[in-house]
């Protein structure tokens, strides 16, 4: 038996999803930006994933520009606001301790070009205050930029009340929603922002595949500079396979969130009660309230978290010990350590992560392994 708990890191693509991509490689092979049948073909295909992916959350077709996944959307979104608000003078971004590296090594990149940077702490549940942004933000803050759902504890960020700040101080507000679209609703004009990032294989669609929502009216410099695709803001020639998946993706995820994700809740809290109970000196890392429904991040005292997630591989259990960035490093997670967890909890903690796929019979699967595999390492330390 092999069972995944790891749909944060990926997602196994959709039947539906392969298909879509295998017929959009062999038949609809046309450029987009030709003119004759074959290129119009193409354009329909793109045509359609834009409409599915602006319905998703709830933007408008034109509003999307498709990328190569989520980092190149963080990229196009800091980089190109960045170069948009540098003639107006201000150089300050804001952004927080536990953000995807996508976003932390890109405000990094900008402090090359000369632009000063504030990271918002979060507290000990893995929460960013509204209060902290209003009193670190100025008149020189061109951009604000929250994730959504952390990708490590899943946590939901209150992104209304962030980004109602930073617009009152002029700056645009950017949400890198990767774990989050698809995994709960999620409305561009309920959460009044003006960027906002999305991975296709975050939600059962294929890698490579991505986009940034750009609300009408806001500025962003293209990066990728070249033809004039996507209205002059991505040059290069659509990847229309990928697109294609995409689209068919979104269709299937707001499918699914209209009937709702308490059975995919009711499995993670089935997993993560059960290795409370099971497992002594085990305890939830993040608020247990506001987070996703899939996600559970749970500290094991006294192991190392690279060892049991061997030892759980193993034994055909797919797990992580948080970002995939940065596993195969010993390194604690940036995440963990921002929320203030003593360094042992930091290095001991596994993320599960649950999709639609997965089952109870699974989740009791890993329930009977854990308790005497942990219990196993840790004689192994003790000795
Ligand atoms: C929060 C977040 N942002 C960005 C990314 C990068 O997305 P992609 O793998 O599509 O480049 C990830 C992927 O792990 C993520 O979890």
């Amino acid at each position: 038996m092999r069972a995944y708990f790891d749909h944060n890191a990926t997602t196994p693509p959709d039947p539906a999803v392969t298909q879509a991509v295998v017929r959009a490689l062999a038949e609809d092979f046309g450029n987009a930006s030709s003119v004759h049948h074959f290129g119009q073909r193409a354009k329909a295909v793109l045509d359609e994933a834009r409409s599915a992916v602006a319905e998703l959350i709830g933007g408008e077709p034109t509003e999307i520009v498709f990328t190569s996944g989520g980092t190149e959307s963080d990229n196009l979104a800091l980089r190109g606001a960045a170069e948009a608000a540098e003639p107006g003078g201000r150089r300050h971004i804001i952004t927080t301790s536990i953000e995807h590296e996508a976003v932390l090594n890109t405000v990094k990149a900008l402090g090359k070009r000369g632009w000063t940077s504030t990271l918002l702490p979060v507290d000990a549940s893995g929460l960013v205050s509204p209060a902290a942004l209003a009193s670190t933000i100025t008149r020189d803050t061109a951009i604000v930029s929250v994730m959504h759902a952390n990708n490590e504890i899943g946590t939901i960020q209150p992104i209304a009340d962030l980004a109602a700040i930073a617009h009152e101080h002029g700056a645009v507000f950017h949400t890198d929603a990767v774990q989050s679209v698809a995994k709960i609703p999620v409305s561009v004009k309920a959460l009044g922002i003006d960027l906002l990032t999305l991975s296709a294989h975050k939600f059962n669609g294929p890698k490579g595949a991505g986009a940034l929502w750009i609300r009408r009216g806001t500025r962003v410099v293209s990066t990728i500079t070249g033809g004039k695709h996507e209205r002059n803001r991505r040059g290069g020639t659509e990847n229309v396979p990928g697109i294609a998946g995409m689209g068919i993706a979104a269709r299937l995820a707001r499918t699914k969130l209209s009937t709702g994700t308490a059975s995919l809740a009711a499995l993670r809290d089935r997993l993560e009660a059960g290795i409370l109970a099971s497992v002594q000196g085990t305890v939830v890392n993040g608020a247990r309230e506001s987070r996703v429904a899939n996600t559970t991040n749970i500290s094991f005292d006294g192991v190392e978290a690279e060892s049991l997630l061997i030892a759980l591989d193993l034994e055909g259990f797919a797990v992580s010990t948080g970002s995939a960035c940065s596993s195969g490093t010993l390194e604690p997670s940036h995440v963990l350590r921002a929320m203030g967890l003593p360094s042992h909890r930091t290095q001991n903690s596994i993320r599960f992560s649950l999709g639609a796929g997965n089952t109870e019979a699974e989740v009791d699967a890993l329930l009977a392994k854990l308790p005497a595999t942990v219990g196993k390492l840790r004689s192994l330390v003790r000795r």
